[in-house]
Parts: C-alpha cells; sequence; structure tokens
C-alpha cells in the first residue's frame, strides 16, 4: 500500500468506504441469489407438503417462522412421536442436518422425503426457509 500512503488523509478514508461498500452490496446480492434459488427448490422440492404461509396445514407442517422453532410446535398439525420428542431447535445448523437426511437424524418421522444431497443447494434452501417469519 506504498503509494496510498501519500493520499491525503480524508481521500484514504473515501477510497477505504467506497472499498468496503462495494464489498457489502455485492455480499447482499450474492444472498439475495440464494434466496431465490432456494425459493425455487422448495416450490419444487418441499411445496407439496409444506406451506410458507402461517396457519396452512399441508401433508406437512406449515414452514412460516420455522427457525428458532422447537421441532413439533406447529399448531394444529398431528405429528409423529419422533419429530415431537425429537428436542430439536431448528436452526441453519440443525436444518441443515436433518435436510441432508431427514430419517437418519430424527428416526421414525414421517416426512416420506429423501433429503436434499448438494449442499450449496441446501444452504440456498436455509438462506430462504429463515426468511419465512
Ligand atoms: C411428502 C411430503 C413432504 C415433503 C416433500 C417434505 N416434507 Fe417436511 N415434513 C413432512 C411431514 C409429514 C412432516 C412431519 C413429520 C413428523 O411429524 O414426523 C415434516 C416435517 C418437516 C420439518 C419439521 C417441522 C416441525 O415443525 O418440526 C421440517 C423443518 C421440514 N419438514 C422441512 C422440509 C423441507 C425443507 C422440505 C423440502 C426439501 C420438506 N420438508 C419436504 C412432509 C414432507
Amino acid at each position: 500500500m506504498g503509494s496510498l500512503d501519500n493520499w491525503p488523509q480524508g481521500r484514504r478514508w473515501l477510497l477505504i468506504c467506497l472499498v468496503a461498500g462495494g464489498c457489502l452490496a455485492c455480499a447482499g446480492a450474492a444472498r439475495a441469489q440464494n434466496i431465490a434459488a432456494g425459493q425455487a427448490i422448495f416450490q419444487t422440492q418441499c411445496g407439496i407438503c409444506h406451506s410458507p404461509s402461517p396457519g396452512v396445514t399441508l401433508a406437512g407442517p406449515s414452514l412460516f417462522g420455522v427457525e428458532n422453532r422447537r421441532a413439533g410446535l406447529v399448531p394444529g398439525f398431528s405429528y409423529s412421536d419422533a419429530n415431537r420428542n425429537s428436542g430439536i431447535v431448528w436452526d441453519s445448523a440443525t436444518l441443515d442436518l436433518y435436510l441432508t437426511r431427514p430419517k437418519g437424524v430424527v428416526p421414525h418421522n414421517e416426512m416420506t422425503y429423501g433429503g436434499v444431497q448438494d449442499a450449496q443447494k441446501r444452504a440456498d434452501l436455509i438462506a430462504y426457509l429463515v426468511t419465512l417469519h
């Protein structure tokens, strides 16, 4: 950064701000892309059994507000004991594990879904799921 040492103090800060601001904008755009990709995956893979809207029960419980909720607590949905008693709190980490191999993480749960094997797809899906609140 030798040449920058010659810059007047104010100009140097301006440059730092521009660079940092650009990075933030980039991160924001990447995140929006993840969410959009995740929504598309949700619609094709999960939407037949789960609604993203509150209070709508399909074959599975609504996933509205799923982040930081304990497993088995959506009112009006009749869960398996396996799910209700799993003690899991859904967050990015537990969702990532569960969605990799639902039956492996919660044996005997009644979600008839094999899992999402692609880590990037799971990350996109979870980026979308945590926006449902
Ligand atoms: C064939 C229907 C079906 C599909 C497809 C499906 N699920 Fe499920 N899901 C269920 C059922 C049924 C349950 C309740 C399981 C139980 O009580 O044992 C459930 C439970 C869950 C839970 C726990 C909810 C809670 O309140 O504890 C999460 C999270 C979840 N599913 C996410 C997903 C995601 C994300 C997808 C798509 C990748 C998906 N599911 C695909 C039927 C499905």
